[in-house]
């Protein structure tokens, strides 16, 4: 297969975490005969230095013009306390993802069983814990009309049929695949638009009788995620609610730095990790490559390539078995480990095992 792939490094531990990413993609694109291309593209507040626009057309068409954009992370302190900022680093992100259609967000929480220990939840809990929360990523308040006053201000939680079903339509198509058991998480006790996502799920469920689904109020949800967290096999809900849930759903997993993410929809699809930019770890070769080679493994299996995804997955858990982890997961007394040696490490084990 012939990959052209855009990359988006973008801030802070971004072009690391990157330099492993596209590392192992090649790995694997050798070992498996695939040809890829590569694309670079600037994005977040790099790209406001260097172009006054977090999300350049110039980049905006890069992506267009690929298969697949793997993307690290944006954001920049210099911008965080900054109120009156005209242009912020996670705009372009939001620009991306709108411009891109990419309005569904999938992020798995697994656990692995050699990290069930760093979770802050008890081990017999978290183990064994295995789901997908499906992000809304375009609509909701995010996209919403909003009124930003000295002395008011409001965003608008806006939904249109449309994009509900189709949102839920990638709930059942991921619910068949996996265990059949769909959950939709909505506010529906208060919120209209909510209200709109039960009625739509409530028509849509007939058509899909094989798969057992239920509905969970947010709040509740966000409980029984950290009480039993293997009651869930998907999730699907709305933007806001699935940002502060799959934060949450990183606790179980352990570390934010594991967890991958992609983002499909209309145009080239993004593969990216839940993590933000860390400009606090930059430079230190401390962060974690694991999140953004994982959002590879998923960048493989998008395009049907399992065998190619699996050996990305086997990999990183032979790194892990082996020891080989950044600080922030490393067992005590365990070696040092960097973003680089990770990623060589997990590299070097995908070029060798045959
Ligand atoms: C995420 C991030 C983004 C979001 C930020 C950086 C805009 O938190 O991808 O979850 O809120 O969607
Ligand atoms: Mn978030």
């Amino acid at each position: 297969m012939k990959l052209r792939i855009a990359v988006l490094a973008g801030d802070g531990i971004g072009p690391e975490i990157m330099e492993q990413g596209v590392a192992v993609t090649s790995a694997v694109a050798r070992r498996f005969g695939h040809e890829v291309e590569y694309r670079e593209a600037i994005c977040g507040a790099n790209a406001i230095d260097l172009a006054g626009d977090p999300f350049p057309e110039e980049t905006f068409r890069t992506c267009m013009e690929s298969d697949a954009v793997l993307f690290a992370a944006v954001g920049d302190p210099r911008y965080d306390n900054d109120p009156v900022a005209k242009v912020r680093p996670e705009q372009g992100l939001l620009a991306m993802r709108k411009r891109l259609g990419l309005y569904a967000n999938i992020r798995p929480i697994q656990t692995f069983d050699c990290l069930v220990h760093k979770s802050p939840l008890k081990d017999e809990i978290v183990g064994g814990a295995d789901f997908i929360c499906i992000r809304e990523l375009t609509g909701g308040m995010y996209f919403g009309p909003r009124k930003e006053g000295t002395d008011e201000a409001y965003d608008t939680n806006i939904y249109s049929r449309h994009e509900v079903e189709r949102i839920l339509r990638v709930g059942y198509r991921y619910a068949r695949a996996r265990r059949n058991h769909l959950t939709v998480v909505d506010k529906a006790n208060i919120l209209a638009s909510s209200r709109l996502w039960r009625n739509v799920a409530m028509e849509m469920m007939k058509e899909y009788p094989d798969v057992r689904t239920d509905f969970m109020f947010v709040d509740n949800a966000s409980m029984r995620m950290i009480q039993e967290p293997r009651f869930f096999d998907v999730i699907v809900t709305e933007n806001t609610f699935g940002d502060i849930l799959t934060d949450e759903g990183s606790c179980i997993t352990g570390s934010m730095g594991l967890l991958p993410s992609a983002s499909t929809g209309e145009h080239t699809p993004v593969f990216e990790p839940v993590h933000g930019s860390w400009p606090q770890g930059k430079g230190l070769n401390i962060a974690n490559p694991i999140a953004q080679i994982l959002s590879a493994a998923m960048m493989f299996e998008y395009f049907g390539l399992n065998e190619e995804g699996n050996l990305i997955r086997q990999a990183v858990q032979a790194s892990l078995d082996a020891g080989v982890r950044t600080p922030e997961i490393q067992v005590e007394g365990g070696a040092h480990y960097g973003t680089r040696e990770v990623g060589q490490w997990i590299t070097g084990y995908i070029s060798q095992n045959l």
